[in-house]
Parts: C-alpha cells; sequence; structure tokens
C-alpha cells in the first residue's frame, strides 16, 4: 500500500498561526499511522511564495521579493518542526526543481490544445489571488475578505476549464468518495453543475513569477503554479530519483473549506490537461475558531501556535486540537478548554493511571510484571481498537478515532476501581487476581500507547518504556495480549504535570 499525504503549502506573506497547524498535525496524524501500518509513505508541507500578494507585502517592506520569501521560508520550516511533524519534505515553489516541472505542466497543457490567448477584463481579490464575478460579491466586496477587488484588464493566456465539465462530473460520479466529507463533495459537484468558465493561468502585468514557457512576457498564475507542487515535489524531493511514479496518483490532498475550488474543480482538470492522474481523494475540513475568534490572518486575530506549545508542550496542543471538534466540521474551542482537558483527560485519565498502575507494579510485586494474558473481559475491547481506528482514520475521522482510543482509556479507569488491586493485595489467595489485573492493566496502556502513538508521538514511548516494553508501534501490537514480561518497573512520574492557570495567548 502507498499513502501520499499533502497539506496546503502557505503563504509566506504571513506567519504560521494555529489554522496552519491544524491542517499539519491533521496530515502528521495520517502519516504516522500509515507508517505504523507498514505502507510506503509520504508527506508533504512547504510553502506558497509567488503572485503580486507576496510581491507587494515584499515591496512594502523594501525588500526583493526573493530576500523577503527566502526569509519567510525560514519562519515557516519552523512550523512542522514545532508541532513535530514527520514531513518528508518541504517545498518551495521558488525551488529551480518546482519551477521546472511547472513550465513542464503548462507546456503540456498547451500542447494538448487547452490553453489560448485572450483578454482578460474583471475583478481580482488580492487577499485570495482570485478573479471573482458580480454575482459572487457580497454588496461589491470580496465574501472572504471584505475588501473591494480591484479591475483588471489584460492579455492573458486562458486554460479551457470549461471542456472539462463532462469529464469532471464523470469522475465525481464514478468516485463518490473522491471529495469526503460527502457535504464538500456535493458542494464541489455542482460548481461542476453549473458549469465553469475557462480561467486565466497566467499574468502580463507581474514579474515575480515562473516565466509562462512558450511566452517568457508572462508568468503563471499563481494558483497553477502552487497547484503543481503536489506533483512536481515528487520529482526532486529524494535528489536524482524521481518519487512519480512510486507516489502519484496515490494523494490524499488535505484541505480547508476555503480553496475547495482550487482543488476539486480546478486541479483535477489541470492534471488531465496535462496528462496526469486525477488524484485518489480530497479531504476539506472546516475552520477551526479559538476564543470565538476566527483565527485567520486575513482577519488580523493571530495566535502563534508555538506559543500554546510551550506552555502545554505539542502532544497536548496536537490531543487538543484534533479533539475538540470533530475533524471535518468547523469548530470553536478555548484556551480554557485546552486547559480543562489537559488536566481532566491527559493529566488524570491517562497520566494517572500509568502512575498508579506502575505504582501498583512496583509496590505489590516488587516492580516484576508476569506475562498473564488469560481470557479476559477487557480482551474484546482491546482488539477491536484495532480495526475501529484504522477504520475511522481511513476515513478521515481523526476525531472518531481519539474517541475510540479515549473509551478504552475511561474502560481501564472503570477497572481499577472495579477490581480494586489494592483490596486484592491484601490476601495470598488472590495473588493470581492481582497479576491478571496488573497485567490487564499494563497490557490495556500499551494498546492504548501504540494507538496513540500518531496523535500523542513524545507520550507514546514514554508510556511503553515505564511499562518495561519496547517502543515498537507498529499497528499489529494494537490488540491484546502483546505485553512482555517486565522487572525493574517504577512508578512513573505524573506525565502531564500541573499547570497553574489558563495560558493567555494573543
Ligand atoms: N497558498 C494557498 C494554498 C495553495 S495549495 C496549492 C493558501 N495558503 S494559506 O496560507 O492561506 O493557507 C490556507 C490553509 O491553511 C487552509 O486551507 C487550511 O488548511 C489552513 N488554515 C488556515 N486557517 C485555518 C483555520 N482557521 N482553521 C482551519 N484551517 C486553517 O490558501
Amino acid at each position: 500500500m502507498t499513502f501520499y499525504v499533502t497539506t496546503p503549502i502557505f503563504y509566506v506573506n504571513s506567519t504560521p498561526h494555529i489554522g496552519h497547524a491544524y491542517t499539519t498535525i491533521a496530515a502528521d496524524v495520517l502519516a504516522r499511522h500509515h507508517r505504523q501500518r507498514g505502507e510506503d509513505t509520504f508527506f508533504l508541507t512547504g510553502t506558497d511564495e509567488h503572485g503580486s500578494k507576496i510581491a507587494q507585502v515584499a515591496e512594502a517592506q523594501g525588500l526583493e521579493p526573493r530576500e523577503f520569501v527566502d526569509r519567510m521560508a525560514g519562519v515557516w520550516r519552523e512550523l512542522p518542526a514545532r508541532v513535530n511533524a514527520t514531513n518528508d519534505f518541504f517545498i518551495r515553489t521558488t525551488d529551480p526543481g518546482h519551477v521546472a516541472v511547472v513550465q513542464d505542466f503548462v507546456q503540456r497543457m498547451y500542447d494538448a490544445g487547452d490553453v489560448y490567448e485572450g483578454t482578460y477584463s474583471g475583478l481580482y481579490c488580492l487577499g485570495c489571488e482570485a478573479f471573482y464575478s458580480d454575482g459572487e460579491l457580497d454588496d461589491g466586496r470580496c465574501p472572504q475578505h471584505g475588501t473591494v477587488p480591484e479591475h483588471f484588464e489584460e492579455k492573458n493566456y486562458f486554460f479551457r476549464l470549461s471542456s472539462y465539465q463532462e469529464r469532471l462530473l464523470a469522475l465525481y460520479d464514478e468516485n463518490p468518495e473522491f471529495v469526503l466529507p460527502r457535504v464538500r463533495y456535493n458542494e464541489a459537484r455542482s460548481f461542476i453543475e453549473q458549469g465553469l468558465d475557462d480561467i486565466s493561468i497566467s499574468r502580463g502585468s507581474q514579474r515575480w513569477g515562473i516565466p509562462v514557457p512558450w511566452d517568457p512576457g508572462q508568468v503563471i498564475y499563481v494558483w497553477v503554479d502552487a497547484l503543481i507542487n503536489y506533483v512536481s515535489a515528487l520529482s526532486y524531493a529524494a535528489g536524482d530519483t524521481d518519487l512519480r511514479p512510486r507516489f502519484w496518483p496515490h494523494v490524499r490532498h488535505l484541505l480547508a473549506k476555503d480553496i475547495l475550488k482550487f482543488h476539486c474543480v480546478i486541479w483535477p482538470a489541470l492534471l488531465l490537461a496535462a496528462g496526469y492522474d486525477v488524484p485518489r481523494q480530497l479531504f476539506v475540513h472546516g475552520y477551526l475558531l479559538i476564543d470565538d475568534r476566527k483565527i485567520s490572518k486575513s482577519v488580523g486575530n493571530v495566535i502563534d501556535p508555538l506559543d500554546l506549545v510551550s506552555v502545554y508542550g505539542v502532544d497536548p496542543v496536537r490531543f487538543f486540537l484534533l479533539r475538540v471538534t470533530p475533524f471535518g466540521q468547523d469548530g470553536s474551542a478555548t484556551i480554557g478548554g485546552l486547559h480543562e482537558r489537559y488536566e481532566r483527560e491527559l493529566g488524570n485519565e491517562l497520566g494517572n493511571l500509568l502512575s498508579r498502575t506502575t505504582a501498583m507494579i512496583a509496590r505489590y510485586r516488587g516492580g516484576r510484571l508476569p506475562a498473564a494474558a488469560w481470557a479476559s473481559p477487557l480482551r474484546p475491547a482491546l482488539d477491536r481498537l484495532g480495526p475501529e481506528v484504522a477504520g475511522r482514520l481511513d476515513r478521515f475521522d481523526l476525531s472518531g478515532a481519539l474517541d475510540e482510543i479515549w473509551s478504552v482509556v475511561r474502560a481501564l479507569n472503570r477497572h481499577v476501581e472495579e477490581r480494586k488491586p489494592w483490596q486484592l493485595a491484601k490476601a495470598a489467595a488472590h495473588a493470581e487476581e492481582l497479576d491478571r489485573t496488573l497485567y490487564d492493566l499494563a497490557d490495556g496502556l500499551r494498546v492504548v500507547a501504540v494507538a496513540l502513538a500518531p496523535f500523542l508521538p513524545d507520550t507514546a514511548p514514554r508510556v511503553l518504556s515505564g511499562l518495561g516494553q519496547s517502543g515498537d508501534v507498529a499497528w499489529g501490537g494494537v490488540a491484546y495480549g502483546q505485553t512482555v514480561p517486565a522487572a525493574g518497573i517504577e512508578p512513573v512520574a505524573p506525565l502531564f504535570p500541573r499547570i497553574d492557570s489558563p495560558a493567555t495567548v494573543g
């Protein structure tokens, strides 16, 4: 099996915020999970560096575009690292390898007869880097940015998107899970059904972009340039080895609903025109709001995810973002909510369970955990967890996967209360029952740690080593009874120590 996952490539005119971290973390969970399943996995993220918006911001700062994007790419490169994302490559659209593939790609479209010259006259929103018709505006203003678009008229090259309507409809009809969730599939399909206009794919009035190969006086429209990153990165990410045959088209694109039309309508048509296969699947998630503010750079309320990470740690932030709202829907959250879940779920339900379990093994069994797998009542829930979580993640239901895992965490907590190991320890007659109870708690924690490893990559190995187990997180371990005998187990210090008061981040 082959699994290739992408995030959108982010504009470098602003700095990373928690909304970008959200998509990056989600993609990372999927990449880590598919690696656990032994699949051939590739995870791509990066930066979108061309276009007039970026050229303008550079100019406002008195910098050449190149100097500006080099500086900003350094800032963006830290985003995956700070949220512990394991991207296999970080693409910049100014990479020479990308530029070469973009030029080849549009040349193929041109050679296929899908590009023609025309005059564009219309309204353009710089924030979106997109054209709008009058009907798409709210009171003459951009629906996303609230700004008045500029009038724009020039010679451009156009792509015959209109001629792809039938092929796109067939693609959607043959593949009802091409776009998930269903509401986004319907939205994309209805765009196509309404009829598609040809789109301008070049700019004559700009310099900051990739030259059109057959007319170097024009540059390629930034969105066409950007979308091609998903293919171009594969051509040079591994040096001389072209990864395209290995990973294309086994790709799953993650994105939020703001850029649905570019990804779900325009991108497959561009690929067909250039002779590539369409992507395997696209998942469109919602917007996340924190403290009731839309955390998007265009609205100006920016929360730096790195601030939350430095207070709570990376794993709690990853956990919270994916747990707080069903993945796919819009959600709102508060920093107080993060604090509360940190204490209750991570601190008490998981951290405390490990501390108690290891303390009891240390105290009642001198730190020795014998192999004691038996026909435990916990076995069915632990054996079911692997297929259930994998099934959820196959449907991009990251929050549902966490729900499944957490129901096991809660079952383990109930198990301690019901079995009362501290009472069993009082009578030698209960020795076997005590062994079995301690084994089941340790095994349940081991299973939970392996299942949680993609979400909590730093915590999982701490749980496993606290229980005297290897750090192997292969997916086959998510089943009852694989805990091996161990000795020298000591009480594990709290995984999630108390933090005084909710952080204020602004
Ligand atoms: N450069 C384009 C994408 C080109 S991809 C070929 C772009 N960049 S962006 O910097 O504006 O990033 C938009 C993406 O950031 C969203 O689609 C989403 O993945 C992520 N998010 C930005 N704000 C977000 C929230 N508030 N909530 C959830 N996701 C957020 O568009």
